[in-house]
């Protein structure tokens, strides 16, 4: 970032004025209601979102089916004169859902010199200061043993032990124990490991090894602390839930299972996900729901629509007649009465009242479906969702889809794009929209530097995890476009949203926030789409730019009259913009200016979460005509106070 004192006086000095520049605001009249759920955002189990993300679990392969022949992030732990061997046991299942344990054997041990087993966590276990752990396991061991087990949380090494409890009662029968852990004033650390050891020799088995630091609004099972603030922050009006390729699965049977993700975790066996790793389903269909409350978010839910990505797919019919069924009681489960069966469920599993659902998504991109399934597909599934639920709102998947007669309505586009094509299609996005509906949500869009190197491809993988202020500058002309079009765009969220930045861990560039085991932080990108959705009128100002390559859009507040303009500039030098607001025949001499400006290349990352960052600044000697001087590759908002 540059320093504010630089940033300063740039704006003292600069002067680049395009002969005949203009950026007009018409405050005459209104060009539509700008929908309340404009900004928003989508989520799917992509790039270790939940799992080692936002899902705050921090035992990676906690009921030992990542890897049907190893333990994958276990490992045995000795001493100089201790011994220990650990594998997979299909012989002693915890139960029908969980069929394989691990088995630890010690075979020497003693207090000084213990044994057992440790796990890895999601590229470390994050350790920080006076902090309290939630450790739970399920354990069973042979009759003849009698000693305690020891939880820990030690250095990678096993030099340092930052905070260690014993359990006792380990008995034949599995039984379930619970344990706090809580750390001194230690200097935070990843490097660090998660052990369960024995000081005597004997043999155990363990499942669902949990640990879980304090979660946000202390929910059990819950969620990552510093990245649902990132989240809250951004003010998401909705959460287009759960995908994306994610709800589809790369085969039938890999289609987000939502019945099987109920419940307590030992009852959740987890399943493939598309993105090549295995999800816990921890992060579960409930768990969805309560993510949406703590952030006052809408579900936007997408249920699965018989299309599965490798190409499997279910005709309509009788062969989609179950998909049908799972879709309603999937609805049932979110808003039904609690004298529902999946309303009931629902309120078993600890949330009696049902949640605010409106939107409903069949399927997810389905324009890739080469059956050409979709449109007898949707027209059955949403006439069965319309029958018993004829308030929701229906979203399709593809934009001018026949859909055997059936009017969804809303369409689904998304748009990965270059910022030099943002730049170009932004200037007149919308012109071709059919006004008349239906409705349009971007339901998935974002910004990449480069046109070379698109989000799917292997090149991807040796960029930087998250965009830069280049991409930010692309994101910005977009948002700006959507919010001219904000009578017919009603909703719309960038994707993906959470990337776990360790080498391995994603799938796909760019994503808005990355974090890894300790430290979380939103890319220009998010500071972008931050500034714009919270700061947002309720009606769409016209505006007419001319003879500058800066973009931008207004809003106005109807209540307070406060009007909101924002502007990219996209180019390398700073732009003179003169700035016409017609209508108004006063205005408030103070503005408000937010500010995010950068290098193209800069960005954030874990180790500089804050190197572009907004900046706020006041305006003076404001009037309905004035002249702003934008800095180089930025964006800012302006928020003026019409009298
Ligand atoms: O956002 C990443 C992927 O892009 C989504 O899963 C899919 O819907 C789209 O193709």
């Amino acid at each position: 970032m540059r320093p504010l004192f630089a940033f300063v006086t740039f704006l003292a000095a600069a002067s680049c004025l395009a002969a005949g520049a203009s950026f007009t605001v018409d405050a005459t009249r209104s060009a539509g209601p700008v929908s309340p759920k404009l900004y928003g955002l989508m989520t799917e189990e992509i790039n270790h979102s939940y799992d080692g993300g936002l899902y705050a679990e921090l035992i990676q392969n906690r009921a030992f089916l990542d890897d049907a022949k190893s333990p994958a992030h276990w490992s045995a732990v000795a001493q100089a004169s201790s011994t220990a061997d650990i594998a997979l046991d299909p012989s002693n299942p915890l139960n029908d859902k969980l069929p394989v344990s691990l088995r630890v054997s010690v075979t020497q041990a003693t207090k000084d010199q213990p044994a057992g087993v440790a796990n890895s966590g999601y590229w470390g276990i994050p350790v920080h200061p006076k902090t309290v752990y939630h450790a739970s396991l399920f354990a069973r061991a042979e009759a003849s043993f009698t000693g305690p087990l020891t939880i820990s949380i030690v250095s990678e090494d096993g030099g340092t032990v930052y905070a260690s409890e014993k359990i006792s009662g380990v008995v034949s029968e599995w039984k379930k124990f619970e344990v706090t852990l809580k750390t001194g004033n230690v200097v935070p650390t990843a490097q660090a490991r998660f052990e369960i050891t024995l000081d005597q020799p004997g043999t155990v088995w363990l499942n669902v090894v949990s640990l879980f630091p304090p979660t946000w609004n202390d929910r059990p099972n819950g969620l990552r602390k510093d990245i649902m603030q990132l989240l809250v922050d951004l003010n998401p009006k909705f959460l287009r839930f759960p995908g994306g390729n994610y709800v589809e699965g790369n085969k039938i049977e890999d289609r987000f299972p939502w019945q099987k993700t109920l419940g307590p975790i030992e009852d959740r066996p987890g399943h493939a996900c598309c993105w090549g790793y295995r999800s816990s389903d921890g992060m579960g269909l409930l768990e969805f729901l309560e993510w949406c409350e703590d952030m006052q978010a809408e579900p936007v839910l997408a249920v699965y629509a018989g299309y599965s990505l490798q190409g499997g797919h279910l005709k309509a019919g009788a062969e989609l007649a179950p998909i049908v069924e799972e879709a309603l009681n999937e609805i049932e489960y979110v808003t039904g009465d609690t004298n529902t069966t999946w309303g009931a469920r629902r309120a078993k599993d600890g949330h009696p009242a049902p949640f605010q659902l409106n939107c409903v998504e069949i399927g997810n991109e389905d324009f890739f479906d080469q059956s050409k399934t979709y449109d007898a597909r949707y027209a059955q599934i949403s006439d069965a969702i319309r029958a018993q639920y004829p308030r929701l709102k229906l979203i399709s998947t593809i934009a001018g889809a026949q859909l055997n007669g059936r009017k969804a309505d809303i369409v689904d586009q998304h748009d990965y794009s270059a910022t030099d094509e943002f730049i170009k299609k932004s200037r007149n996005y919308g012109s071709d929209f059919n006004r008349q509906g239906p409705e349009i949500f971007v339901g998935e869009w974002a910004a990449h530097e480069d046109a070379a190197v698109r989000p799917w491809d292997g090149a991807a993988h040796k960029l930087a995890p998250t965009p830069t202020m280049k991409a930010a500058i692309g994101d910005g002309v977009f948002m700006a476009a959507l919010e001219r079009n904000a009578d017919i765009i009603k909703m719309h969220c960038y994707a993906p949203l959470l990337v776990n930045v360790n080498p391995g861990a994603r799938q796909w560039r760019p994503n808005l926030i990355g974090y890894d085991a300790l430290t979380a932080y939103g890319s220009p990108s998010y500071y972008a789409i931050q500034m714009f959705s919270r700061n947002l009128g309720d009606e769409i100002l016209p505006v007419t730019f001319a003879n500058t390559s800066v973009q931008g859009c207004a809003t106005r507040n109807r209540r307070t009259g406060e009007i909101i303009i924002k502007l990219v500039n996209p180019e390398l030098r700073p732009e003179s913009l003169p700035i016409e607001i017609n209508g108004v025949t006063a205005i408030a001499s103070k503005a408000t200016i937010i500010t995010l400006a950068g290098n193209p290349e800069d960005t954030n990352s874990t180790s500089h979460p804050r190197n572009v960052v907004p900046v706020t600044t006041t305006l003076r000697d404001v009037k309905p005509g004035f002249t702003y001087a934008l800095p180089p590759t930025s964006i800012v908002v302006i928020k003026l106070q019409a009298r």
